[in-house]
C-alpha cells in the first residue's frame, strides 16, 4: 500500500513538474546608475506617500518633495541573474492635491515629477486582476494610454491603482520592466498597491517570493505576522483596503494568522466601507479550479467585508449575497460581493457556476469604483473600450447591493486555444453555457 502510495506521488511530481518546479530563466540585466523605476506608494496612511526607486550604485540619496529633502539609504537587491540598489523616501501629512517631487542617487537626479493625493470626498480606484502580460501589447498598456489620455480631468484621478496579484508574468527583471513600461509613468504619478500572486513567486518546494517584491510596493506598517511587505490595509476615512496574501498559505498556523488578522481588520474598520483584495479566490471563477482551503479559512470572516476582489482565474464574476423573500417571489441583494476578475489577454474556460449573478470571459477587464457619501459604485469594464460591463452599487447604511438593470447581454465564450479541443472541460463548459442561457 505505501509503495502505491509512493509510486502515485511521484507520477504527480513527474506530471506536474512544470507546472510545480520550473521556473524560466532570469536573463542578466544591469540597472542604470541615473535613478530608474521610479514608483509612488501609499506610506503609513492615507496622507503619506513613498517615493521608490533603483540605481545600480549604492551612493548618497535622498527625495525632495514639496521642497522638502528626504534623505534614504540604499538596499541591494539580488535575483538570479543580476543586483540593484533600491531606495525609498516617504513623507507624511500631504494635503489632497498635486504634489511635486525628485529624486537623485549620487550626482544623478530624475526629472521632476508630481504625484496626486485625492480628497476623501470623492475617492475612485482602479482595481486590477492579473496582468501577467508577456509584451507591452496588451490591454493593460491601451488602458493606462487612455487614462493617460484623460489626466487633464483632475476630478477623474485615481486614488490608486490596486492589484490583485500576478502583476508581473514570472519574477524576472524583463517581466517588471515590461510592467513599468505599460504604466507609461503613471506609477510616479499614482500611488499602486497589490496583493502578491503566484507569478511573483519562484516555483519549487520552498517558493520565495521575488526579492524585489517589497521594494517596489510599500505598505502601511500595520501587516499580518509574518506577512511583512505582502499585507497591510490603507486607511481612508471612508474606505479600508485591505491587502491579503493567500500565495504564501502552508502552515496550518499560516492560515490561523492571515485569518485573525484579517477578521480583526474588518471588525474594526467602524463605519468605512471595506474592500478586501486577494489572488486566490473563495469562490473560484475558472473550469478544474478550486481552493477549498482558503474557502473553509476566509468564507465566513470575509462575510464582514463589503466588496472582496480576486484574480488568478482569468475570467469574470460577480456573487452578491441573496436575500428571497418566498411570500413575494423577489430576491434582493446584500453585502458581501465577491468579484473574480482579469486584465490578462490570457484567458481560461469558465466553471459557470448558477450562483455567479454575473460571468465574463475572453475579455480584460478593470474595475472602476468610487467612494462617496455612503455609496460605492462599481463599475466593471472592458479594458480597451471602456465599455460597461457590469455594475453595482453598495449602500454602507443597510448592507444593500443594488443592481443595474440595463447590462449588456452577458458574453460567456470559450477561449480561443480550446476551439479545437474535444474534452470533459470543454463538454462541460458547452452544457453548461447552454443551461444557463436557456434560464
Ligand atoms: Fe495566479
Amino acid at each position: 500500500m505505501i509503495m502505491l502510495l509512493i509510486a502515485a506521488l511521484i507520477t504527480v511530481c513527474v506530471l506536474r513538474w512544470e507546472a510545480w518546479f520550473s521556473n524560466p530563466a532570469e536573463n542578466t540585466y544591469i540597472v542604470p546608475a541615473e535613478p530608474d523605476n521610479i514608483i509612488v506608494g501609499f506610506g503609513r496612511n492615507c496622507f503619506s506617500r513613498t517615493v521608490s526607486w533603483r540605481s545600480c550604485k549604492q551612493l548618497p540619496s535622498f527625495a525632495v518633495i514639496d521642497g522638502d529633502t528626504i534623505l534614504t539609504d540604499g538596499s541591494k537587491v539580488v535575483s538570479r541573474a543580476g543586483e540593484a540598489f533600491y531606495y525609498r523616501a516617504e513623507k507624511d501629512s500631504l494635503s489632497a492635491g498635486v504634489h511635486s517631487y525628485f529624486v537623485q542617487t549620487g550626482e544623478l537626479r530624475s526629472e521632476d515629477y508630481t504625484f496626486y493625493v485625492s480628497d476623501d470626498d470623492s475617492l475612485r480606484l482602479f482595481v486590477f486582476g492579473d496582468i501577467q502580460e508577456k509584451d507591452t501589447l496588451s490591454p493593460f498598456y491601451e488602458f493606462c494610454d487612455s487614462v493617460i489620455y484623460n489626466l487633464c480631468r483632475l476630478q477623474d484621478m485615481p486614488a490608486m491603482f490596486a492589484y490583485c496579484g500576478d502583476v508581473i508574468d514570472r519574477p524576472t527583471d524583463y517581466a517588471w520592466q515590461t510592467w513599468f513600461t505599460s504604466l507609461r509613468g503613471l506609477q510616479t504619478l499614482i500611488p499602486q498597491v497589490a496583493a502578491v500572486g503566484n507569478h511573483e513567486y519562484l516555483k519549487g518546494i520552498n517558493s520565495d517570493c521575488d526579492p524585489r517584491w517589497p521594494y517596489i510596493f510599500s505598505y502601511p506598517d500595520n501587516n499580518a505576522e509574518r506577512f511583512s511587505g505582502t499585507t497591510g490595509y490603507i486607511d481612508y476615512p471612508t474606505l479600508r483596503l485591505v491587502v491579503l496574501n493567500t500565495q504564501e498559505l502552508f502552515w496550518l498556523s499560516d492560515y490561523t494568522i492571515a485569518q485573525t488578522w484579517l477578521n480583526k481588520v474588518l471588525s474594526e474598520a467602524e463605519k468605512k466601507f471595506t474592500v478586501v483584495l486577494m489572488h486566490h479566490s473563495v469562490f473560484s471563477a475558472a473550469m478544474k479550479r478550486s481552493n477549498p482551503l482558503i474557502y473553509a479559512t476566509f468564507r465566513h470572516t470575509l462575510k464582514k467585508a463589503d466588496l472582496v476582489i480576486a484574480g488568478h482565474d482569468h475570467l469574470y464574476t460577480r456573487r452578491a449575497k441573496v436575500n428571497t423573500y418566498l411570500l413575494e417571489d423577489s430576491v434582493s441583494y446584500s453585502t458581501p460581493v465577491f468579484i473574480v476578475t482579469s486584465s490578462s489577454s490570457k484567458h481560461y474556460i469558465p466553471r459557470i457556476s448558477a450562483d455567479d449573478q454575473r460571468i465574463g470571459s475572453t475579455a480584460s477587464f478593470v474595475e472602476d469604483i468610487t467612494v462617496s457619501n455612503g455609496v460605492m459604485k462599481i463599475k466593471t469594464r472592458e479594458m480597451t473600450t471602456g465599455s460597461v460591463y457590469d455594475e453595482f452599487v453598495i449602500y454602507k447604511e443597510n448592507n444593500e447591493v443594488l443592481i443595474s438593470d440595463s447590462l449588456p447581454e452577458e458574453h460567456i465564450l470559450l477561449p480561443e486555444r480550446y476551439k479545437d479541443v474535444n474534452n470533459l472541460y470543454v463538454r462541460r463548459f458547452y452544457n453548461r453555457s447552454k443551461a444557463r442561457q436557456e434560464n
